[in-house]
């Protein structure tokens, strides 16, 4: 794991520059490379968006091809809703980064009945799958620690599955609703286990709300109670906060050294 701290404004650019370099490896031995990548939503991975927009319309990048994979969906919001994760990234990923709404994968949470989300989870796994699996999976963290939509005590190894939402994340989602009480309860949400299968994974988190839950997930034990610590267990997992996010780290300066690489 490699933990970059930065000033705020450096944050989406190191996190886009690493997600481009980890994509552009992915599959550049195959000869029809189009690569995967994991899509967060929430506000923290936006300006990383807006960098990986810039670097496309700037021609150093082509996304056209790539396929996107959503973290998580709410379940029972109506189709077209504005803030359900499918319009979310359609509106703030897909036109803007070049990505063809046609190769955007988000689980589906339209079903009324239990059987039938559970059905859609499970097809949304095959369809990870069935395109080799995710290159590069960008996260963002819950002030509770939550990667996606798993809550603390999720399973270590979960796969894609229905997951009720805890009231705090509920309260922090408010935002994005007319009234608290329109968050939905539920979601459809990678697992940490299919979280953890992707070849790579860049965690952004900015502000001092986020600095318990960075410190947790870095430096707390690898424990279902801070899903993010799955980070830990990666083997190529990035972590770039900036300073506010980095207030409860303890090792901060030696994650300076280290960033500093041979020359440090
Ligand atoms: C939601 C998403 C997560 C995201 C989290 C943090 O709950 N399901 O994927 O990381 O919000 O959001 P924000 O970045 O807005 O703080």
């Amino acid at each position: 794991m490699e933990i970059i701290v930065l000033p705020t404004a450096d944050v989406a650019v190191r996190a886009a520059a690493i997600v481009t370099e980890a994509l552009g490896n992915a599959r550049a031995g195959e000869a029809k490379a189009s690569g995967t990548l994991g899509l967060a939503t929430g506000s923290s991975p936006l300006g990383l968006y807006r960098e990986l927009a810039r670097a496309q319309g700037s021609g150093q990048l082509d996304l056209t091809r790539v396929h996107g994979f959503a973290l998580d969906e709410y379940v029972g919001l109506p189709d077209g809703h504005p803030q359900s994760y499918r319009e979310v990234l359609t509106r703030e990923v897909c036109g803007p980064v070049g990505l063809d709404p046609a190769n955007l994968h988000v689980p589906d949470g339209s079903g009324n009945r239990l059987d039938e989300l559970v059905a859609a989870a499970a097809a949304y796994e095959d369809s990870i799958q069935e395109l080799g699996g995710i290159d590069v999976q960008i996260l963002g963290i819950g002030s509770n620690g939550h990667i996606g939509f798993n809550e603390p005590g999720s399973s270590l190894s979960s796969r894609t599955r229905v997951k009720r939402l805890s009231d705090r994340t509920r309260l922090d989602n408010a935002r994005f609703f007319a009234r608290p009480e329109d968050v939905p309860t539920h979601s459809v949400t990678q697992g940490l286990g299919t979280i953890l299968e992707a070849q790579a994974l860049v965690l952004v988190a900015t502000g001092l709300a986020k600095a318990a839950a960075v410190a947790a997930a870095v430096e707390g034990p690898l424990t279902a109670s801070c899903p993010a610590s799955v980070l830990q267990w990666h083997a190529r997992a990035w972590v770039v906060v900036d300073e506010a996010a980095a207030t409860g780290l303890r090792n901060r300066e030696y994650y300076a050294e280290a960033a500093a690489g041979l020359d440090g």
